[in-house]
């Protein structure tokens, strides 16, 4: 299979494919994940919660990113691989090129910044130093603490609000677009108008492509499940099998269902 880069991703968004994208934390799960032909893979900052056992991603420090990506690039063979940018390393610009420098040395291949407009001057700046970024916008769980809850984003008056962020990062220079928890309508909306792919969590069916916390769609987790996962395992004898069956559903339509969003 040929390498994922943003170019398919283009390809697949302007041909009306649907496209996925899963997280993996270390070289095994890497493995499965690009072995089932997965698009995307996501060294998600939500290792914070699924392997160290924090209640939030807020400790997860630029080391623990540049360490699971690492383990991560070695299992990986096709897919573009991402990665996110630990809380508050985004801060200025200096720090955004600093902590992308060090995650784009350790086998990341675009990074994911949490934020909104405020993040344009930024990824400006990576752009130019050739470092492609998914922009994350909606519910980003770095400000967990300012929302005062994981709780739906863009409701209302705030859809515009998201719209133009939106509209002011792919201007910036994002190659991506990634919205968690917003209402299914309005991301509809975006993947219209938008010239960049969109990925969604939460965020209902039409977007380009559909993301998952690995763990989630295994059902290993020891808390409650969102509203937005389905467990794949119930249907699997291994996790191979079940990550299969989850990119099959996105593929062909059956995930998400009206009962997964928003
Ligand atoms: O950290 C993560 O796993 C993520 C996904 C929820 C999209 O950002």
């Amino acid at each position: 299979m040929a390498k994922i880069t943003i170019r398919t991703l283009q390809k697949m968004k302007a041909e009306g494919r649907k496209f996925t994208s899963l997280t993996a934390y270390d070289a095994t799960q890497a493995h499965w994940v690009s072995a089932a032909g997965i698009e995307v893979m996501l060294v998600g900052d939500s290792l914070g919660m699924v392997i160290q056992g924090h209640d939030s991603t807020l400790p997860v420090t630029l080391d623990d990113m540049a360490y699971h990506t690492r383990a991560v690039a070695r299992g990986n063979q096709q897919s573009m691989l991402m990665v996110d940018l630990p809380f508050m390393t985004a801060a200025t610009v200096e720090r955004t090129l600093d902590a992308a420098h060090q995650l784009m040395q350790a086998g990341a291949e675009i990074v994911k910044l949490e934020g909104a407009r405020w993040l344009a001057p930024a990824i400006e700046q990576l752009s130019h130093n050739g470092v492609p970024v998914c922009a994350h916008l909606g519910l980003t769980p770095q400000s967990v603490n300012k929302f005062g809850g994981y709780r739906v984003q863009g409701k209302d008056a705030a859809g515009q609000q998201l719209l133009e962020d939106a509209d002011a990062l792919v201007a910036a220079g994002a190659d991506m677009l990634l919205v968690e928890c917003i209402p299914a309508e309005l991301a509809k909306e975006l993947q219209q108008r938008s010239p960049v792919p969109v990925i969604g969590i939460g965020a209902g069916a039409d977007v380009d492509g559909q993301v998952l916390v690995l763990y989630d769609m295994l059902g290993m987790n020891t808390g409650r499940n969102a509203r937005f996962v389905r467990n794949f395992m119930t249907d699997a004898g291994s996790p191979q099998e079940a990550i299969t069956l989850y990119d099959q559903a996105v593929r062909n339509g059956d995930f998400p269902q009206p009962e997964h969003q928003f």
